[in-house]
């Protein structure tokens, strides 16, 4: 029997990424910079299968996202009928980044169980069929998406030692969120008067992001990436009809990691299609940013994580 197993785990963005190219469907509209977390892992087997079966958390189901991604891994890269056992020791679809774990760990299984032999860059661009943000759970680390690259369109900006900071994230609703990312991006494409905005501004951060990382300024990354989350937000709210991901123990989850900023603390927040607070920091005060959100009302449990590393074949 063919198969394989691999694991992958979820990745952050400072710089968002919230807009596809109207062209290319697997690619973004904008550059996005993001953080590989550790601790959070999802693991997928595949083997050959006489149809297509997916399973997820040993729950046998019928997954519109995973159906889409076998249609064009198929047609692109020849897969032939497959069976899927995906886990993940976090609540999947709740802003938590499951799809970007699950693809990677997808793409690298299916690239082992089936001999495909893919270059780093065809990997990817199978990890991206999936979820765009997949592509950057392709590396550990710091690592960029840039789709308007001459070299690699995902590359790594620094290896996970480079800057050992933690994130706490805030879970404050662990049901499945309402709208997805997918059908959220395109209303804001087609129906918000800041989204070309949106696509001007985020060029800059991208670049003031990857600066502050090189030169491991945290004032200068919290700026940036609090900034670019909230006109991410705004964009969100600015489309028709609005999207609001946000949840009463995410502005409490916000409002307590601005008191520790005045406290003068090193940690920021960002928040992505969800209702949960990502709370990056360095790793000094971790213990108190994960007490503090624990106790803000409306957040019902922490998860402390490190920066971790790229898919593994198991
Ligand atoms: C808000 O990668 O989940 O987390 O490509 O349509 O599957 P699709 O979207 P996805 O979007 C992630 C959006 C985000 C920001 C980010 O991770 O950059």
């Amino acid at each position: 029997m063919t198969e394989a197993t691999a694991s992958a785990h979820p990745n952050i963005a400072l710089v968002k990424y919230w807009g596809k190219n109207p062209d290319d469907q697997w690619l973004p509209i904008t550059p996005s910079v993001s953080a590989t977390l550790d601790t959070l892992t999802t693991t997928t087997t595949v083997r050959d299968a006489s149809e297509d079966r997916v399973t997820l958390d040993g729950v046998e189901v019928h997954d519109a996202k995973i159906a889409h991604w076998l249609a064009q891994a198929r047609t692109k890269f020849g897969l032939p009928s497959i069976a899927i056992a995906t886990e993940s020791n976090f609540p999947a679809s709740s802003g938590l980044a499951s799809s970007a774990s699950g693809f990677a760990a997808l793409a690298v299984a299916a690239n082992e169980a089936f001999g495909l032999d893919l270059d780093f860059s065809a990997l990817c661009e199978l990890a991206r069929m999936g979820s765009v943000s997949a592509g950057r759970s392709m590396l550990g680390g710091f690592v960029r998406l840039d789709p308007a690259s001459n070299e690699q369109v995902v590359a790594q900006l620094h290896p996970r030692d480079h800057w050992p900071l933690r994130m706490v994230v805030a879970v404050t609703d662990p049901t499945q969120k309402r709208i997805s990312s997918t059908s959220g991006m395109a209303r804001s494409a087609s129906t918000s008067s800041y989204y070309s905005s949106w696509i001007v501004d985020t060029g800059k951060d991208y670049r003031e992001c990857i600066a502050a990382l090189a030169d491991r300024d945290f004032p200068r990354l919290s700026k940036i990436a609090e900034s670019n989350c909230c006109k991410m937000h705004a964009l969100m709210l600015s489309s028709k009809p609005p999207l609001l991901y946000w949840k009463p123990g995410t502005l409490a989850a916000m409002e307590t990691v601005g008191k520790l900023q005045e406290d003068g603390l090193d940690v920021f927040f960002t928040i992505d299609a969800g209702p949960q607070v990502k709370a990056f920091c360095s790793p000094e005060v971790a213990d108190i940013v994960q007490e503090e959100l624990q106790v803000t009302p409306g957040v019902d449990h922490t998860i402390n994580c490190g920066i971790g590393d790229g898919p593994s074949v198991h």
